[in-house]
Formats: structure tokens, C-alpha cells, sequence
């Protein structure tokens, strides 16, 4: 399973990229919409880019399919590389359907059940998102229809590559991994929250102290 960060901050993005961990970038317009809005979308997508290197997701905000088409050519006029994220409503699976048709990557993302998963795959997308937190906010069980999923994709042997999102603890990415999630986006909070462990924190500050005592005695014993 692949690691991408759930951001449109370009700090954070810079700061996770140099630890070598994630492999993509997903945004969406509440993600966008908590950014300084002096900086032009255009270019924050292709900043992002630049920094990740791989993988980025960038979401449309039209609900008709011409209208997300149109989007669609807009963004990958000016940034080729763009998966192209496309909510899960009827209009979105029939513009999934022409980009797919013309090579043009498309992640269908608000996917709450195996049912909405199977048409955003037959419709011809790239990646499924499947929300896991919301889906625990409501009282369903978000890693039971991720697992869902998965297992329908191993029998079926469907070739959408499987985002869990709405990633919300460190929790929700180990089980993310067990179900066999291709890729889990994680926002920075929690991704940073995952790589802490006080055991590593209290066993690094012990090597240090250690370490010092070993010189203290050593000085020491050279002055003997
Ligand atoms: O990738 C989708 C994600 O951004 C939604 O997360 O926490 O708003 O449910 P959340």
C-alpha cells in the first residue's frame, strides 16, 4: 500500500516529500479552501506536483458532466499529469466514462458503499475512494466496507486501484493495509501522529544519555 498525503498545504507536502514517504497528493475544495486564497489554484496544483513528484488528484466542482469535462481538459491543459477527481453522483460516472475513453486518469471519490464502488469501476475509473471516517461518523463500520470492497475486487479482479480516504487515525491506515487498500491518504495530523512511538522517543534520549557517559568517562580516564 502506497501513502499519499490528503493536503493543498504546500508546507506540509514539502515537509512529509523529504521524508521519501508518500507517492501522491490528494486535494478537494474544503482541502483547498483552508489555504491562503491569494495563491492562484493553478499554480499551488502545479507547486504541489513539483514537490511530490508523483501522484496528484485535483477535484472538479461541476455536478453535470459537461461541465466536469470541461474542467477536466481546463486542469490537464495546463497540468498534464492531473488524475482528474470526480464526485460519485450519476453525472460524475458518465464523465468518468469520456475521460476514461480519451486516457485521461480519473479518481471517483465520496464512495461510501461496495455498490457506488463497482459502477465508478465499470464506468472506467483509475482510482475508488472509499471515505472511511465519515462512514464511522454515521455509526457504519468504515474498514468493513473497505474490506468489503477489496474482497470483491481480489474475486473480481477488477483493476481500479483502492484509495482509502478519510483516513482519521493511525488505526484507520493498518487496517487499510490488512485489507489489501492500494493506496490509504492520510492528512498530515495523522500521518505525523503515525510515525511517533514514545518507546522509540524514550529509547533515543537513553542511547544519547549513554553515549555522553561513556565520553564523560572516557575524557576521564584519559586524564588519569
Ligand atoms: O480524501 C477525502 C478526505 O479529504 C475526506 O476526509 O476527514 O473530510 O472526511 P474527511
Amino acid at each position: 500500500m502506497e501513502l499519499y498525503l490528503d493536503t493543498a498545504n504546500l508546507e506540509q507536502i514539502k515537509e512529509v516529500a523529504e521524508m521519501g514517504i508518500i507517492r501522491g497528493v490528494t486535494t478537494n475544495p474544503s482541502l483547498l479552501a483552508k489555504e491562503d486564497p491569494t495563491v492562484d489554484f493553478k499554480q499551488r496544483i502545479i507547486e504541489i506536483h513539483r514537490l511530490v513528484g508523483g501522484h496528484v488528484s485535483v477535484e472538479v466542482i461541476s455536478t453535470d458532466k459537461d461541465g466536469m469535462v470541461r474542467e477536466a481538459e481546463e486542469i490537464i491543459e495546463w497540468f498534464p499529469e492531473a488524475t482528474i477527481k470526480i464526485p460519485m453522483i450519476p453525472q460524475g460516472l458518465a464523465a468518468v466514462k469520456e475521460l476514461s475513453a480519451r486516457g485521461i486518469p480519473t479518481n471517483v471519490t465520496l464512495i461510501f458503499s461496495a455498490t457506488q464502488a463497482i459502477a465508478a469501476q465499470q464506468a472506467g475509473a483509475s482510482y475508488v475512494s472509499i471515505f472511511l471516517g465519515r462512514l464511522d461518523d454515521i455509526a457504519y463500520d468504515g474498514i468493513a466496507v473497505l474490506n468489503d470492497i477489496c474482497e470483491i475486487w481480489d474475486v473480481q479482479g477488477y483493476d481500479s486501484l483502492i484509495i482509502a480516504a478519510s483516513i482519521r487515525n493511525p488505526l484507520h491506515i493498518v487496517e487499510s493495509a490488512r485489507a489489501g487498500a492500494d493506496i490509504a491518504t492520510v492528512p498530515y495530523n495523522v500521518l505525523m501522529q503515525s510515525l511517533k512511538n514514545p518507546l522509540t522517543d524514550i529509547g533515543l534520549e537513553k542511547f544519547i544519555k549513554d553515549y555522553d557517559r561513556y565520553l564523560t568517562e572516557r575524557q576521564k580516564s584519559m586524564l588519569i
